[in-house]
């Protein structure tokens, strides 16, 4: 065969030889299986490899969209109105701020204390431990509860109170959070206090004196922290106006949440025992079962001992710089809609069964109740 080259001749005789050894053939088939399982798993790890980068990507995406959640933060003085509020957030789709934490006030509480001391916070730096480590840690731990009690909901919220003496550290480790401050005529609350007898630190069941003084003390703080973060991050919302104009006060609150209004929100009690749940162990639960009402309105009048009355100027200076007549014994705080008037005609006419859903919600502490002692809010 002249018309083939050397080389050709070459890889010719290699096969004939090929084909008449049986053992060389069958260990050229076995190489090359190997071969094929070979490259066919690389290529399968590197799919594998890419798909768990893939994965890890997606996780770490979620978690710092997560993180970005925006949060709200729902407080003031005890007895103003914040169950009310946060019931009325809870009937929005996206938002839910369920139960008191009561965890996460201690923890700023905590935060604060340290920081108050300096010899604590010298020794906590010199100890490595930083403020920024610190911070860290308190968001992570807020976020982490704020997360999973409020069930992964868009908009997260949180009503504690006394979360708003916090609002500008808040701001600084959470900035996306805004804040609702809750403000109510100071007599109505300490009223509301003295009757419930609802256990706040500072307030004292028969001394009405002390407790305008610390009524007074406790909105201040708050008052100024809100100036503090500022007006597109903190809003006042005063409970007279959400309950005598609850449309128009709602309305402003979630423009101000960057919310899309929904009817839903002039209409919590529909969504109680569903969407919205209520704790047995705080004090309002049996009064936010009902609707918007103007029942709590006005019961303080004629309940405020004379001689405070004289000196509520000087005991709570608050009050006045508030917008609230402190000369007035029948104070008006404004006309009622006609959604809250047929609220009233609701209650009045199905009295009995709003007394039956409010007993059921009434309050009942489990039977340790030393664990509720000496604690910093209701
Ligand atoms: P009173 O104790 O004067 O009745 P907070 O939840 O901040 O502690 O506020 C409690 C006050 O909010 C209570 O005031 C309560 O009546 C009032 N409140 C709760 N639910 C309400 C509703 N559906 N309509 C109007 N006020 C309500």
């Amino acid at each position: 065969m002249p018309w083939l080259s050397i080389r050709r001749r070459l890889l010719f005789n290699m096969c004939q030889r090929i084909i008449r050894n049986p053992f060389l053939c069958f260990n050229i088939l076995f190489l090359t299986i190997i071969i094929v399982i070979l490259t066919f798993r690389t290529s399968n790890i590197q799919q594998k490899c890419s798909l768990d980068q893939n994965i890890a990507q997606q996780q770490n995406i979620s978690y710092k969209s997560s993180l970005n959640k925006p949060v709200i933060f729902i407080g003031g003085m005890p007895r103003s109105g914040t169950t009310l509020m946060r019931a009325i957030l809870d009937s929005h789709p996206l938002v839910r701020c369920g139960e008191e934490t009561r965890v996460i006030p201690r923890v700023l509480n905590m935060r604060a204390a340290w920081k108050k001391s300096t010899l604590e916070w010298n020794r906590l730096m010199a100890g490595g431990i930083s403020e920024s480590m610190i911070d860290s840690a308190i968001r992570a731990f807020v976020y982490e509860i704020l997360l999973q009690h409020n069930q992964y909901a868009d908009v997260l919220c949180d009503k504690d109170p006394f979360v708003l003496k916090y609002a500008s550290y808040i701001s600084s480790i959470f900035s996306n959070a805004k804040f609702l401050l809750l403000i109510r005529d100071a007599r109505a609350v300490i009223h509301s206090v003295v009757t419930r007898k609802v256990t706040i630190t500072g307030f004292n069941l028969s001394d009405y004196r002390q407790n305008f003084k610390v009524w007074n003390k406790g909105m201040e703080t708050m008052i100024d922290q809100c100036t503090l973060v500022g007006k597109d991050k903190c809003l006042h919302v005063y409970y007279e106006q959400l309950v005598l104009q609850p449309k128009k006060t709602i309305e402003n609150i979630l423009k101000f949440l960057n919310l899309t209004w929904v009817d839903s929100v002039l209409h919590h009690e529909e969504l109680v025992g569903k969407k919205i749940s209520l704790s047995k162990t705080e004090h309002s639960s049996d009064q936010v079962i009902k609707p918007i009402n103007l029942e709590a309105l006005t019961k303080w009048i004629g309940h405020i001992p004379d001689d405070i009355k004289n000196e509520i100027d000087t005991l709570a200076p608050m009050l006045k710089k508030l917008g609230y007549d402190t000369q007035s014994d029948v104070p008006t705080y404004g006309v009622a809609d006609q959604l809250v008037l047929s609220n009233m005609n609701n209650l009045k006419e199905n009295a009995e069964f709003w007394d039956a859903k409010a007993k059921a919600y009434a309050r009942h502490l489990p039977n340790d109740t030393s664990l509720f002692q000496n604690h910093t809010n209701n």
